[in-house]
């Protein structure tokens, strides 16, 4: 079929499109409803439909594929490889939920997962699935400031973590940030599950702390039937960076995100049951919330959990799984492709990949070279896909499974069906012609599987999403794009304050108040800068209150590690700024508003811009001159 005829029959006859899509999985009540637009933006697909997302993943396959592979575990970290089929990880996850409900964990609660990358990550967010709690898995390189904020917002009975992970062949200890944040947070949950890796000594907090290992064996036969949910219930929140410090809870519904991934699975990556998916992502990421758990097995293949990094023991690790494995899709991120760049490219034909029939990369713009280089260098198709934790899959891509259009360097591709894209003037509203730069946006409603709101905030979900583009209410990406004269997009980047570290979408404003928390800090910028491997990194610019204190070289490094340490203390390494700088001044605008564009347009080495609003030029001039090379 015709792409493009494919996607309009998508947006001009939504319901039909859907009603169709929606055979992909299993019901238990039929919907009344297929869209319920009646309140835009706010939107409710399949209404009153039953079904459930644990149930679409895992039991459906029993009767076909009980002794096929469901989850298959590689730790490069630890050694440990473990396969569960359809029928023991169906074990796994009741015996998982037995232990929820046995903690005290009803329908509707939220549990706050934080694990590393280890099959009970994925037990513990089917178990929620089925039960009709709601998950929120906080990423492992969060730290304990990140976490505090989340637990408050939450609110979870029940933290489901581990005494730690390990990165690069280093332990790294879950429990004292876990601690360390309870400590923080308003909100206490009654339990928390501690999976015992036995990686690292953890203390525990009697009658709170419950071990995973003990209480498993208490129910070990546990038989704990689905909780059928309407199509509009939550299965999670995700939280996702934006322009304040306070990260959004995006929150998803059960019956559109199964639909939705679904449909992805069958027409965008083309997966068959039976196969192997592996994706690089972590679960804490919605890459691996949509494609390490529940995609791949709601269509009925295998997913491969990989605790481990691409370059240990070597470089060939992850087409080394390609092979062993037999992977036929997989998913990566750029950056893990520019870090295998770097490194001896005979590691690229050492194992056989001829059964990867495509290789998607996303999260981040996938450059020419990096495209062309991995594109020839394991001589299979490689897809750029571009969407974000709010959408939960593909708002620009290809859909082989419909129709075999050719990719785009550079480009990751076309609107999926289902997005009405439009590209429009920032200002105006108008929607810009080809060739002209644009807000990609998407005019509502947005089709199954994207957020329902952000979590117990529908306010700050119409006025984010909804309100920037002047006279439309129409949902902002917050990217910049194009269109070529095919058709074809091109993503050039944030309108907003959001950076994207090496696939990590961080928010600067965060990081700004980490370092603010710092007694020697009067004010602070941060910003992203092009990074020729991470895509991006934070730079900070920093006015202390005290500038004598670093007027000698060895006080500015110290106090530089210092802010770096608070950073990492607070929010995680991930979020550590590459740099801190010192200033006196910081550029900003008559009105006070700090001019971020103009210190990121100086630290990529390009023109700061319209500078007639400043108010004290000699602001820039410092930052010219702490960016200098000494
Ligand atoms: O700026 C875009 C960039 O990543 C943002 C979304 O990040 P996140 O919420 O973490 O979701 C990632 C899901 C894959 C987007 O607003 N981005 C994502 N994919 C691409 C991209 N930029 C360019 N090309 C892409 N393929």
């Amino acid at each position: 079929m015709d792409l493009k005829e494919f996607h309009r029959r998508s947006i001009e006859d939504r319901e039909a499109f859907w009603a169709e899509q929606a055979t992909l999985i299993d019901w238990h009540a039929p919907f009344t409803k297929v869209l319920d637009d009646s309140r835009l933006p706010f939107t409710r697909w399949f209404v009153d439909g039953q079904t459930n997302l644990c149930h679409n993943a895992i039991d459906r396959h029993l009767a076909a594929q009980s002794d096929k592979p469901a989850l298959i575990f590689v730790s490069t970290e630890t050694g440990d490889e473990r396969t569960y089929t359809f029928g023991q990880l169906h074990r796994e996850v009741q015996r998982m939920a037995a232990i929820m409900q046995a903690l005290g964990v009803r329908r509707g609660e939220r549990v706050l997962i934080y694990l590393p990358m280890i099959p009970e990550a994925l037990f513990a967010m089917y178990a929620c699935a089925r039960i009709g709690a709601i998950h929120t898995v906080v990423f492992g390189g969060f730290a304990s400031h990140s976490l505090a904020t989340r637990i408050d917002d939450a609110a979870p009975v029940l933290i489901v973590s581990a005494d730690g992970g390990s990165r690069g062949g280093k332990v790294v200890p879950y429990k004292p940030l876990l601690d360390e944040a309870i400590g923080l947070s308003s909100h206490k949950p009654a339990h928390v599950l501690m999976v015992d890796r036995k990686l690292t000594p953890f203390s525990r907090v009697a009658d709170r702390d419950q071990d995973y290992a003990a209480l498993r064996e208490q129910h070990l036969e546990a038989q704990v039937p689905v909780t059928w949910l309407e199509s509009n219930d939550i299965s999670y929140i995700l939280y996702t960076s934006g322009t304040t410090g306070k990260p959004k809870g995006v929150q998803r519904d059960v019956g559109g995100h199964a639909v939705a991934l679904a449909a992805s699975m069958k027409h965008i990556f083309c997966g068959q049951a039976g196969e192997t998916y592996f994706s690089s992502s972590d679960i804490g990421w919605v890459v691996g919330h949509s494609y390490i758990v529940y995609g791949p097995l709601i269509a009925g293949m295998a997913t491969i959990v990989y605790e481990g990094t691409p370059l240990r023991p070597d470089a060939g690790i992850l087409w080394k799984l390609v092979e062993q494995h037999k992977v036929s899709v997989m998913f990566s991120a750029p950056t893990a492709i520019r870090v295998l760049k770097k490194q001896d490219p005979s590691y690229l034909t050492k194992y056989d990949t001829s059964g990867l029939r495509t290789l998607f990369l996303a999260g981040e713009p996938l450059d020419e070279p990096t495209a062309k280089w991995i594109a020839e260098g394991i001589g299979r198709p490689i897809i750029d896909n571009y969407w974000q934790t709010e959408t939960g899959w593909p708002i620009l891509s290809v859909a082989h499974g419909v129709e075999k259009t050719p990719t785009r360097f550079g480009s990751p591709g076309m609107p999926m069906y289902g997005y009405d894209v439009r590209l429009l003037h920032e200002q105006t509203g108008e929607e810009v012609g080809n060739n002209e730069k644009g807000v990609v946006a998407i005019v509502p409603p947005l089709p199954p599987g994207c957020l329902q709101t952000i979590w117990q905030d529908d306010k700050r979900f119409v006025d984010t999403y909804f309100s920037s583009i002047p006279g439309r209410q129409v949902y902002s990406t917050f990217d910049w794009g194009i269109r070529d004269d095919d058709g074809y997009y091109f993503i050039l980047g944030r309108t907003d304050d959001v950076i994207n570290v090496a696939g990590h979408r961080l928010g600067t404003r965060e990081i700004e108040e980490s370092l603010s928390s710092h007694s020697a800090v009067a004010e602070c910028a941060v910003v992203g800068v092009a990074d020729q491997l991470k895509g991006q990194v934070a730079m900070a610019f920093v006015v202390l209150k005290d500038p004598a204190l670093v007027e000698a070289q060895q006080g500015r490094l110290k106090l530089e590690g210092d802010l770096m340490a608070t950073v990492d203390r607070q929010l995680g390494a991930v979020a550590r700024p590459s740099r801190v700088h010192f200033v006196t001044v910081l550029p900003k605008t008559r009105s006070g508003k700090v001019l971020r564009r103009s210190i990121q347009a100086l630290c990529e080495g390009r023109d700061p811009g319209d500078l007639t609003t400043i108010e004290d030029p000699m602001a820039l001039e410092q930052v010219r001159g702490a960016i200098a090379p000494a």
